[in-house]
């Protein structure tokens, strides 16, 4: 893998233009008849070369449909798409089928939570890693397998070549995964987005990959989206977190401050549901209570209210009608609530996966 960036190379890029924008992003799955989903509500958020960020949330705030929308890869129909994604300043949302086919690949890649679903049954994994070094790198046959097979060797799969001659369903879910992430690799794309890379694994697999990614962004300067619920996961590898809750932003903040002083409710929930390195052993965690359904609608209040428990009356009352705004909440963080969390610090945080930075 290519030298790492230095910590002030680093820095430098993160002040760089960013790789992606997305601004104000809205999606609404639409039934005939039926009032329809909105999945995503208005998510701004951008990220730059070098820059891991974390989209994180409970099952079903969202994120999944961020990062479809964002590589162009929700169904035609019944989805309704709005506000803005842009790739180094180009505009996806309402670009072509082609223009997007181009850019996946070369510019920006995703890597699935299920990688059996993202790869191809019926075609081994050394056509399905070469197709893409020949499409978007013009290698010829020769070339496009030597490749092949010095990516699945960087990704830590034994044996490259004779795996270059098998089927998905021949390779554990742990080199599925791997061999994923090589064909994302093939191209250092500007952008790539990871939803749930490891959440099927078990955890020495996991820490390999998450590892992989960080010599990703720290050799190519790759901007990486993270997307989790895993915040042992955040805690090794983001350097923002955005948290989700129902299709919202609710909370941004640098990892360590978000870990160090969670303000929104729903974040101090997420954090106390978790081991962390300096909880007395037997201490019990502490879930959120209520599930993801009780939301209720934005344009009622806070979302969270009903599981909340530092709400108050006008959480739910004087807001109503109007969305509780996301707002500046210090250096680098912004906040949706009107009751956060005191400011008090929080020592220590959770349990990470994969070493800490
Ligand atoms: N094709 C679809 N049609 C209708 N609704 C959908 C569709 N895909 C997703 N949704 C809805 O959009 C919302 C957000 O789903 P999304 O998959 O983004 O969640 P998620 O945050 O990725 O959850 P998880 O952690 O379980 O992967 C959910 O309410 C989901 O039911
Ligand atoms: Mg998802």
């Amino acid at each position: 893998m290519s030298t790492a960036f230095s910590a002030g190379i680093r820095t430098a890029l993160a002040g760089q233009a960013p790789v992606l924008e997305v601004e104000e992003l809205s999606v609404r799955f639409t039934r005939r008849g039926e009032a329809g989903t909105q999945a995503v509500d208005g998510v701004s958020f951008s990220v730059a070369p070098g820059e891991t960020i974390g989209l994180v949330g409970e099952s079903g705030c969202g994120k999944s449909v961020t990062s479809l929308a964002v590589m162009g890869l929700l169904p035609g129909r019944g989805v309704q798409v709005g506000g803005s994604v842009r790739l180094d300043g180009q505009e996806l949302v309402g670009a072509g089928d082609r223009t997007l086919r181009k850019l996946r690949g070369a510019d920006m890649a995703m890597v699935f939570q299920d990688p059996l679903s993202s790869l191809n049954p019926t075609v081994t994994i050394g056509v399905q890693v070469t197709e893409v070094l020949r499409q978007h790198r013009g290698m010829n046959g020769k070339e496009a397998t030597e490749e092949a097979a010095d990516l699945l060797d960087r990704v830590g799969i034994p044996d490259p070549r004779r795996r270059l001659g098998e089927y998905p369903h021949q390779l554990s879910g742990g080199m599925r995964q791997r061999a994923l992430i090589a064909m994302s690799l093939a191209c250092s794309p500007r952008l790539l987005i990871a939803d749930e890379p490891t959440t099927a694994l078990d955890v020495t697999i996991q820490a390999q990959i998450l590892e992989l990614l960080r010599e990703l962004v720290q050799g190519s300067g790759t901007a990486l989206v993270m997307i989790t619920h895993d915040l042992g996961v955040v805690a090794g590898l983001c350097d923002r977190v955005h948290v989700m809750y129902a299709g919202k932003i609710i909370e941004t903040a640098e990892r360590r401050d978000l870990f160090a002083r969670p303000r929104h409710p729903y974040t101090g929930g997420l954090l106390a549901s978790v081991p962390r390195l300096d909880t007395p052993r037997g201490t019990a965690l502490t879930p959120i209570r209520g599930s993801a359904r009780d939301a209720i609608p934005w344009a009622q209040g806070c979302a969270f209210a009903p599981r909340c428990d530092s709400g108050q009356d006008d959480c739910l009352t004087e807001v109503a009608g109007t969305t509780v705004p996301l707002e500046d909440d210090g250096p680098g963080r912004e906040l949706r609530c009107r009751h956060p969390l005191a400011t008090a610090p929080v020592a220590g945080s959770p349990t990470t996966s994969g070493a800490d930075r």
